[in-house]
């Protein structure tokens, strides 16, 4: 094989394996953290239960997940009975992911994921709020939950704690709070 065809082929074999890369930090990594929230990183299922366990869903609840990843929690929350069941997601990829399952099981009038900051996000409402997010979003995160959820809302969060608030309750690594009236 010649020199020149040879570093062709090279490059091109290198471009075809980047492109898996760039795709893994682009959109799990990149697009998130300039979003301002966490990577992707999906709940074990074993939080994931908890979390719905805690959360004690009626079907009269309107449920969000801040950062909905593949869209796991926003369907563990329909099929546990929520009126509704709202994602927010940054990233197209995962959008489209939680979408096509979402449409596989048959959950469209329950369950549907937003691809829009979760910064945009619409709390009124709201009875529930899931969160799987990196501790430097949180700050913000209490912010906008303070400011539009109403008494009696609850909030439950994957693996870390929200600075400045007590949880009710936790268990193993999910913590629950409860909004009270100021
Ligand atoms: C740690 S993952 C949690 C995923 C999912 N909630 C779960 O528990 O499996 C955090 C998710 O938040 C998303 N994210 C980060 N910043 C965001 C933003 N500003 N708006 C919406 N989603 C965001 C990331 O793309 C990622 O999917």
């Amino acid at each position: 094989m010649n020199t020149p065809l040879f570093i062709l082929l090279l490059i091109a074999s290198l471009a075809v394996t980047a492109i898996p890369f760039s795709i893994y930090w682009i959109g799990y990594l990149f697009i998130p953290i300039i979003a301002g929230g966490g990577p992707y990183v999906p709940s074990k299922m074993k939080d994931v239960n908890d979390m719905i366990r805690l959360a004690r869903i009626k079907p009269t609840d309107t449920v969000v997940d801040l950062g909905s990843g593949d869209g796991r929690i926003v369907i563990a929350a329909a099929l546990a009975g929520a009126q509704k069941s709202i994602g927010y997601e940054i990233y197209p990829g995962l959008v489209k992911r939680s979408q096509k399952r979402i449409s596989q099981m048959r959950l469209e009038d329950c369950a549907e994921v937003k691809c829009q900051s979760m910064w945009d996000a619409d709390l009124n409402n709201i009875t529930v709020v899931f969160l799987f997010q990196i501790p430097y979003a949180l700050d913000r995160i209490r912010h906008l939950l303070e400011s539009q959820l109403t008494h009696g809302a609850r909030v439950i969060s994957n693996d870390f704690k929200i600075p400045g608030w007590e949880p009710d309750l936790s268990d193993g690594n999910v913590h629950l709070y409860t909004i009270k009236d100021a």
